[in-house]
């Protein structure tokens, strides 16, 4: 291209911040020794608009005539990942799967391939490992499609001439870290690179009409690696996450242009791979102690669903000069200030007290409606009242001790009965108009103040 030229930058590992000088700290985020240069070939805006000007998409178009009904969507096989990504994958979509090494992401792109593959032709692309690697992995999960063909290639302009020249109905991409644009001089994994081979991916995947799932690595503050830009261009950005010593995975939607982003999927890793819960509560509620202080479960919405979850604290004294707090799936912050209305508006002291909470399960909970299990498990452990094991709480702590009314209070106590709960503590304004179904034994316990909450345990 006579317009073009070579341009050196600095790019930001982290956020993907460009600048023509070097510093050390990123004036974008802040982080120390992430801008690393990468030369960029520069072309005259002009010449790409001339191209642009031609193609139909360029055209206005009423959003009335706009048609949707060709809007077609695949099922992968699992309930709880369609339910994530809207009900399918969506036809010419792009999809970023992030998560910890070793998560299972590379396991669950072979099993949709299994069930896809019955109807659909599928191009797996690894750059990670070898077709015999694949290939072992595929005899273990039981996946032996005929449809299902694998490739190990990195270079991302013969990947879109495949994808071009196979016409198949689903591409697989494992992992967009290993990808890389020849013509572009930094190495694979670097910000540019993602980008690009992203950018390159996208359009191929738009105008064939062939939706593409990637695999991308998650760094170690769990984004996923390299720039946030990734995320902006895709039109779907899945987390898998969970606790590698334990079985269960959850699958969660941080954006989708195709659906809500609240739905979670729980999955259990097993030996033959990875298999859906459908009844998750009743799964993290398995185990659970009976008969003892500083426990209390709460229910939080994810999504549409009601979920139950475990929440223990414990309370002890204090080895130390100052105490510690620690929290495992609920806002450090939260819990804190959850520790300070306990103590001024219930007189109960914590200060020269190590207080601890533990979601259990992995889960993490981030709805103020979970406020009020956290503050009956502390109180549980400090004066060692056990929360009978029949009782749900949920309800939104104020900072004067109020409880606040949470929405679906109705879903919320219907989960609890459907689990063989007797009993609720919930919000006192969430009672009016409450109504649950007629088969359904539940005690409705409204509660006006975290004070009248304790009492309602009876302790
Ligand atoms: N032979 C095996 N038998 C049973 N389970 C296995 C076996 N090999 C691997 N696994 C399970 O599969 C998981 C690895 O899954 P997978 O390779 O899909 O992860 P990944 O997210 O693709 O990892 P990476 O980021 O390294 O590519 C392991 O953590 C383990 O739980
Ligand atoms: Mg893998
Ligand atoms: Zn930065």
């Amino acid at each position: 291209m006579a317009n073009a030229k070579i341009k050196s930058l600095y790019v930001c590992s982290e956020c993907g911040y460009e600048t023509a000088k070097w510093y050390g700290k990123c004036p974008s985020c802040g982080e120390w020794n992430t801008l690393n240069e990468e030369l960029r070939e520069t072309t005259k805006v002009s010449s790409a608009l001339q191209q642009h000007r031609q193609k139909p998409s360029a055209i206005p178009l009423a959003i009335s005539e706009i048609s949707t009904e060709d809007e077609q969507r695949y099922y992968t096989g699992f309930r709880e990942l369609d339910r994530v990504l809207g009900g399918g994958i969506v036809k010419g979509s792009l999809v970023l799967l992030g998560g910890d090494p070793g998560i299972g992401k590379s396991t669950i792109l072979l099993q949709i391939c299994q069930h896809l593959g019955k109807l659909l032709k599928i191009l797996y692309i690894s750059g990670e490992e070898s077709k015999r690697q694949i290939k072992l992995r595929a005899t273990r999960l039981g996946v032996d499609s005929s449809n299902i063909f694998v490739m190990t290639e990195t270079d991302i302009e013969v990947i879109a001439d495949r994808m071009q020249s196979e016409n198949p109905d689903l591409v697989m991409i494992d992992s967009i870290q290993t990808m890389n644009n020849h013509q572009l001089s930094s190495s694979p994994g670097s910000v540019t690179q993602v980008r690009e081979c992203t950018n390159i991916l996208m359009r191929t995947s738009k105008m064939l009409d062939i939706p593409c799932i990637v695999v991308g690595h998650v760094n170690k503050d769990g984004a996923i690696a390299g720039p946030k830009v990734l995320e902006h261009i895709v039109d779907a950005v899945l987390y898998f996450e969970g606790d590698k010593q334990m079985s269960y995975r959850i699958l969660r939607a941080v954006k989708n242009r195709y659906g809500s982003t609240n739905e979670i999927g729980v999955f259990r890793m097993c030996d033959n791979g990875l298999s859906e819960v459908e009844n998750p509560s009743l799964m993290l509620l398995s185990g659970r102690p009976k008969n003892v202080s500083g426990t209390c479960v709460a229910c939080t919405m994810e999504g549409s669903r009601p979920i139950l979850a475990e929440i223990q604290g414990l309370v002890t004294n204090s080895g130390y000069g100052n105490a510690r707090r620690m929290s495992t799936g609920f806002d450090y912050n939260r819990m804190s200030m959850l520790l300070a209305v306990l103590e001024k508006r219930c007189g109960y002291f914590f200060s020269s007290l190590d207080a601890y909470i533990n979601v259990i399960g992995g889960l993490r909970l981030d709805e103020p409606a979970t406020d009020l299990a956290v503050a009956l498990a502390l109180v549980s452990s400090l004066k060692d009242i056990v929360v009978s094991e029949d009782i749900i709480a949920f309800g939104e702590v104020g900072l004067t001790g109020e409880i606040r009314s949470v929405n679906h209070a109705a879903l919320r106590a219907t989960e609890a009965a459907r689990l063989g709960f007797r009993r609720c503590i919930l919000p006192y304004h969430n009672l009016k108009g409450l109504t649950l179904p007629p088969d359904c034994e539940l005690e409705l316990i409204g509660v006006r103040t975290i004070r009248d909450a304790v009492a309602a345990l009876g302790g």
